[in-house]
Parts: structure tokens; sequence; C-alpha cells
């Protein structure tokens, strides 16, 4: 909801990496001096399901990623307000969840449009770099709406132990991005499988470490929380 316009990526200007994907000397010479990543993960998927595409993009947009041109698929709406999400309330009869709310009084304006969940989240923090870290931001989002709706978080979960600290914290679940996608980019699904494997191998052990039969016993009372970082602890009721 809150990516109005493109963000400034200038790692992005400097490593070259384009949308759609351009080859330049400089990925084409990294393929290259990687032959395992080359035939294991690259050569696979040309040998089977052809090159990568973007599996969540609807039929008409979704496309190779080298293909030419990505057009209105990649386009930014930046006259969203918070009445359109109303409008989009009204017309979506599933599940409805507002992503990138750090802010309490934005997820409370999400769960008064009808929102079935609010996501905390910086989106990765590529968008504004300076942005509030979800984690911090979350307690005070589960104090405002935790009871109307649910809340997820998402940004830099990296270990089990920060899924943890998160539903200690009230979160309802975790969304994962980069920890797959880096599981992906190693070994291709088998890689990805083996990220969500250790992660849960980890949320397992530290509840066993805890004294946590499962992830319902887990409450703020666990977390020794930093000066300033408040929570009135609306799960541990719950
Ligand atoms: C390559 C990449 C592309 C992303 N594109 C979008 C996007 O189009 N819209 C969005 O809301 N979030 C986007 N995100 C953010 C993710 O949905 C998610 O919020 C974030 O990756 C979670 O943080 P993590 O990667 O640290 O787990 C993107 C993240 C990555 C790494």
């Amino acid at each position: 909801m809150d990516s109005p316009v493109f963000s400034n990526r200038e790692y992005n200007l400097r490593n070259g990496f384009t949308i759609p994907l351009s080859y330049t000397l400089r990925n084409t010479t990294d393929v290259l001096a990687h032959p395992r990543w080359l035939l294991g993960v690259l050569m696979r998927y040309l040998l089977t399901t052809g090159m990568p595409r973007y599996e969540n993009y609807p039929a008409e947009v979704k496309m190779r990623i080298t293909a030419r041109p990505m057009g209105r698929a990649l386009m930014l709406n930046d006259s969203l307000t918070w009445d359109d999400v109303r409008v989009l309330r009204e017309l979506w009869p599933r599940t409805l969840m507002v992503k990138g709310i750090l802010h309490p009084q934005d997820a409370v304006l999400a769960a008064d449009c009808g929102a079935d969940a609010v996501i905390v989240s910086n989106h990765g923090g590529r968008v504004v770099d300076g942005a509030l870290a979800p984690i911090e931001a979350l307690p005070e989002v589960v104090d405002a709406v935790g009871k109307r709706v649910t809340v997820m978080v998402d940004r830099g979960f990296r270990r089990g132990t920060d899924v943890v600290k998160a539903l200690a914290l009230g979160a309802d679940a975790v969304l994962i991005g980069r920890s797959t996608l880096y599981g992906t980019a190693a070994a291709g699904e088998a890689g990805a499988a083996r990220a969500i494997a250790l992660l849960r191998e980890e949320i397992d052990r530290v509840l066993a470490l805890l004294g946590c039969r499962g992830v319902s016993e887990l409450n703020p009372d666990y977390l020794v929380l930093p000066p300033g970082m408040n929570h009135s602890g609306v799960r541990q009721s719950a």
C-alpha cells in the first residue's frame, strides 16, 4: 500500500540489474564462473520448465524474465487512498490483507476499511532505507488491532529464533522473503525447501529450549524488550 513511486535502488544501478533482465558482460561472466550453479540450477530450469517466469503474475502478464516489455504490469499507482481499500473490500469477497503497515494508526485504518489482516512490513527495507524495522513496529500494531484482525510481519527473519521473537510479540504469522529466495538461488526448489526446513528446526529447538510446547504458549514475557519498546501484551490473555 505504500509504494506509490519506484524507490531509488542505487545498488541496482551499480550492479546493472534491470527488469526485464538484460545480459551484460558482468552477469554473463558471473554465471559462467559458477558452472555448478549453471548446470545444477539454470540448466535444470531451461531443460524442464524453461526460463523462470513471474509465477505470481496473472497469465496474461506472466512472462519469461528476459521478455519485453513489462508494460503496465510493473506500473505503480500514486493516487491510492484508503477509499480505494474500501472499494477493494466491496469488490473482493475473500481474504483481504493490507501490506506495508508500520504505524498503529494505519493498522486501525486498514481494519476500519474491512481488511482481514495487516502485514507489518517495510517491503524488505527496499523502499525507504531509513524506515522503521517491522519487528519494532509490531508491538504497537498488535496492541492497536490484534484483537480485530490477523497481524503478520515480515522483513529480516533469517533464523527460527527471529520468528519466535515476533510470535512472542503477538504476531499471528511471520512471512519469509529472501531466506527462501537465497535457497532457491543456491539450489532451486530443493534449496527453498532446505531454507524452510532450517527455519522449522530452529523454531522447534528454541521452543524446546524456552520450555514451550508450541507457539501458542509464547508471549511477551519470554522476551526482554529494549528500552522504549512498549507492549501491553495483548496476546497474553488470548
Ligand atoms: C526481489 C524482491 C522483490 C520484492 N517485490 C515486492 C513487491 O513487488 N511488492 C511488495 O509488497 N513487496 C516486495 N518485496 C518485499 C517482500 O514481499 C517481503 O516484504 C520482504 O522480502 C520480506 O523481507 P525478507 O526478504 O527480509 O524476508 C520484494 C522483495 C524482494 C527481495
